[in-house]
């Protein structure tokens, strides 16, 4: 398993599944360094990128820091420029399970969203992701973290979940959830 970028690792788990992915969610953008290798692997498949590509001066989050709106807006322009054949949403992810039709093979959560966040994200998504397929995300941390509250969510919502380098955790969709 590559472990050298989160996307490697969610990549080596698609492909360990046996996944061979129509359609792609990736919730949490930013500048697209998971995308560009999403991409470069499953160069059929489409691609949904949710972010709301929001300057937020409250967050101490070290993306934020030293940006303003207009990097934001930049980022925006420049994933639109280069992904212009797939799906853009500038919303979050909560918004977007609400306007996308469909289902996905795989929703890859790369967003600080906290517990309320997290809980509202897995109802609304794990819904849309189809059968087999795969629910994966970023920053799988237990204990006082400020990722904990997100992670518990997870742990509370899903049963089996499985995690490995680079903090990526996956829950793989085998069956249909009643
Ligand atoms: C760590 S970055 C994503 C990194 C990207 N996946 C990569 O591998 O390069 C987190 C992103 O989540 C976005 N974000 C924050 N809250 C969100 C939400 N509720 N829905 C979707 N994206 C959100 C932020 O704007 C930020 O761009």
């Amino acid at each position: 398993m590559r472990t050298d970028h989160r996307a490697h690792v969610l990549i080596d788990v698609i492909n360990q599944y046996g996944i061979v992915p129509k359609r792609i969610c990736e919730i949490g953008v930013h500048r697209g360094k998971a995308t560009k290798k999403l991409r470069a692997a499953f160069p059929k498949a489409n691609l949904l990128l949710v972010d709301p590509w929001l300057y937020d001066p409250k967050e101490r989050d070290r993306i934020q820091l030293g940006t303003s709106q207009q990097t934001w807006d930049w980022y925006y322009r420049k994933i639109c420029k280069k992904y212009h054949k797939h799906r853009i949403l500038r919303c979050t992810g909560q918004e977007a399970a609400l306007i996308v039709g469909g289902k996905v093979d795989v929703v890859f959560i790369d967003a600080p969203i906290g517990y309320d966040g997290m809980i509202e994200m897995l109802n609304l998504w794990v819904p849309k992701v189809r059968t087999p397929g795969l629910v994966a995300g970023h920053d799988w941390h237990q204990g006082r973290t400020r990722y904990a509250g997100q992670t518990r969510a997870i742990n509370e919502l899903l049963t089996d979940v499985q995690h490995g380098p680079e903090t990526v955790w996956w829950w793989y969709k085998g069956q249909e959830c009643e």
